[in-house]
């Protein structure tokens, strides 16, 4: 049977409800608890809330990876901000790559270069990724995913910054122009996962437009979005 991890910053990213898992047991390393369970025809989870920001997120990932050894895949979901005009409120984000927009170790290294990888973009294992958007886009076809718009795959660029300045995301996209979304995890969990040798996904929905009116809209989206989120989960889930 296949083991997944799955991580989000906040309860609200995968759904706070554990009901859905069975022989649930959970684990308290200091104020990060990990929980443990089967869900369907017998996937092991391995899931945890991570808390905000990249250092959370890369401790949260590390003792998960620790803790589960046997590991298939590491997951993190939760929502981001818009970095495409195009994007609406409830659209996917399914990372084809992920970059640390406030890794800067010029004039050593270029900007967004992870020195210990040297390397800027982190690209999730191209089978995992095309499982994750088949999966995704069947599960629309089937009428899975109520309330969510378009899946598309993309760029997605992670620092420990809430952006809610145009001029801020402007200035990020002239930078990186097939930017897609804006979060602060996705980056950091990615990294660990690719030094330790696992399979990663990062999978973001839009909850606002990184723009003056981000807060707001952040939290609004959220206190709707905890009834879906897990929606999202189960539809991969069920095809692995
Ligand atoms: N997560 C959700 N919205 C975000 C934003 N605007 N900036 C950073 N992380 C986010």
């Amino acid at each position: 049977p296949l083991h997944i991890g799955l991580l989000g910053a906040m309860p609200e990213e995968i759904g706070s409800d554990l009901s859905h898992l069975r022989q649930l047991t959970s684990t308290d390393h200091g104020d990060l608890t990990l929980h443990q369970g089967v869900w369907g025809d017998g996937v092991r989870l391995t899931l945890a809330w991570s808390g905000w920001g990249k250092v959370s997120a890369a401790r949260a990932a590390t003792r998960l990876l620790a803790a589960a050894p046997d590991l298939d895949l590491l997951l993190f979901s939760g929502v981001a901000g818009a970095a495409d005009a195009a994007l609406q409120q409830w659209d996917v984000v399914l990372a084809d790559a992920v970059i640390q927009h406030d890794m800067n170790a010029s004039p050593l290294f270029p900007r967004f270069t992870l020195p210990p990888l040297n390397r800027d973009r982190l690209q999730p294992d191209p089978d995992w990724l095309a499982w994750a958007s088949r999966s995704l886009n069947a599960a629309q076809e089937a009428g899975e995913l109520k309330g969510f718009g378009t899946v598309r795959p993309g760029l997605i660029a992670t620092g420990d910054q809430f952006i809610s300045d145009a001029v801020v995301l402007k200035e990020l996209k002239a930078a990186l122009p097939d930017l897609q979304a804006v979060e602060m995890e996705g980056g950091a969990v990615a990294q660990v996962a690719q030094q330790e040798g696992v399979p990663w996904l990062v999978l973001r929905v839009i909850s606002d437009g990184a723009d003056e009116a981000a807060a707001q809209s952040f939290s609004d989206f959220l206190q709707v979005y905890e009834q879906q989120a897990w929606s999202l989960i189960e539809a991969l889930l069920k095809r692995l």
